[in-house]
């Protein structure tokens, strides 16, 4: 088979990676892809967004089908548009991805069919959010509607950080803003939690947790993830039933309301307070840096998976995972997630990596066959091990032998459960 995977950050990395350890895969083009694509796959230097010449590529190559990584094209329709010409493709279409596309459609889901979330109130001014803060209770959680890319979410102290945040959001800080959210502050413990699914019946998928905030101690702005590890420590087959039966199930009851079957992965961002699962955010696809975390573990055909997923045939397959732990450790560019170098030299290709250490590109790319940085957040380092703890030292010990002097790392990724 022919296989296409779009994007080009360490989520599509590691889902060639998988890919390519198929016997049933011929050939993978990455669409644009990077510079440790380009060493498994093929990469097509075709713009995304640009969903008529995609398709022209997927026809024209005999492709037979196509995952498609990052949120903007699932949230801009791309399934649809080429399911319209008999494309196969792995990914919800455009009114399943609302659930990441807008918060509001995912808050009035979970209004009407009960999935426990943070009380909010919807707000399509300054002045009336501005009048609803004044009498609330802080901290407090100011969202933009629709995609900011991990950013566009404001935890505010107190009225005057509020109404900076409300100031910044219609100003069109994360884009053309028509409302936003106010909603109830939860304190609990983050947990990502991952299904496949095929239309017809689902699977679980794993769990893991990032860490989002760019410094030690999860301190600083939020970035899209300096590293994750899996699984959650909050897993249990206790809490896992809970979140099935009180958000995914009835997630996907309301999507098939609207007539809709979601295919895809499906990535809950819960918070869970006292033991019981919050839904904060959905993202229609797999997280990133929890992809690469989470791939390595799988003892599963991942091309098997997804083709199943694909002819709907997901529901007698079991998936299985190696029982250890994961880490994954990103590499970033000295400044991110502010202003950042691009082009600087990595040296990476004598690197000694042991069997159950993996290194997956992310903002890199091949040049005269010297492979330079290219974005904010440049390699993701994943070790897989019995503890956390050893495998937290195997990345670092990566991480130290790279010593890349344009670059840092949170040396503490993992802090919960490593004593
Ligand atoms: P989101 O983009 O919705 O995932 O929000 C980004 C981050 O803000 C989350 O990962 C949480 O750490 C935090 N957050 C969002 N909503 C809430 C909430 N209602 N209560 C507490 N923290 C929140
Ligand atoms: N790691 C967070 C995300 O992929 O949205």
């Amino acid at each position: 088979m022919k296989v296409g995977v779009i994007g080009s950050g360490g989520r599509e990395h590691a889902l060639c990676f998988s890919l390519k350890n198929s016997n049933n895969i011929k050939q993978i083009y990455c669409f644009p892809g990077n510079a440790g694509t380009n060493s498994i796959a093929t990469n097509i230097n075709i713009d995304i967004n640009d969903f008529e010449k995609l398709k022209d590529f997927i026809i024209q190559n005999g492709i037979d089908f196509v995952i498609i990584g990052p949120e903007k094209p699932l949230v801009d329709g791309v399934v649809d548009y080429l399911e319209k010409f008999n494309i196969k493709v792995f990914g919800p279409n455009k009114i399943a991805s609302q659930l990441e596309g807008s918060k509001i459609f995912t808050k009035k889901l979970c209004e009407k069919y009960k999935i426990p979330t943070a009380k909010f109130g919807v707000f399509l001014n300054s002045k009336s959010a501005l009048s609803f803060l004044q009498n609330c209770n802080f901290p407090t959680v100011i969202k933009a509607d629709g995609l900011a890319a991990g950013k566009g979410v404001y935890i505010s102290e107190n009225y005057s950080e509020a109404s900076k945040a409300v100031e910044e959001i219609f100003d069109g800080k994360f884009g053309k803003a028509e409302n936003l959210l106010i909603e109830e502050f939860l304190k609990g413990e983050e947990m990502s939690f991952f299904i496949i699914s095929d239309g017809k019946s689902y699977k679980m998928f794993g769990t893991a947790q990032d860490h989002k905030r760019v410094f030690e101690g999860d301190k600083g702005k939020n970035t899209g993830g300096m590293g994750a590890y899996s699984p959650s420590r909050l897993e249990s087959d206790k809490l896992n039933e809970k979140i099935v039966n009180r958000i995914i199930e009835p997630t996907l009851k309301g999507l098939k309301d609207l007539g809709c079957e979601y295919k895809g992965f499906l990535y809950a961002g819960l918070m869970i307070v006292n033991g019981e699962p919050f839904l904060i955010e959905y993202n229609v696809r797999m997280g990133d840096p929890e992809c690469q975390t989470l791939l390595p573990k799988l003892k599963t055909d991942f091309s098997i998976i997804i083709k199943r997923c694909i002819e709907q045939k997901l529901h007698d397959l079991i998936i299985e995972w190696h029982n250890d732990k994961s880490i994954c450790i990103v590499l970033c560019s000295k400044g991110y997630p502010d202003t950042y170098k691009n082009n600087v030299t990595l040296n990476i290709k004598k690197l000694d990596l042991k069997k159950n250490q993996f290194i997956f590109h992310a903002g890199t790319k091949l040049v005269d066959n010297d492979i330079l940085s290219n974005g904010g957040r440049v390699l993701n380092i994943v070790t897989r091990s019995n503890d956390f703890k050893s495998a937290r030292q195997g990345s670092l010990k990566i991480l130290d032998e790279i010593s890349w002097n344009n670059g840092f790392y949170r040396k503490d990724i993992g802090y919960k459960v490593i004593q």
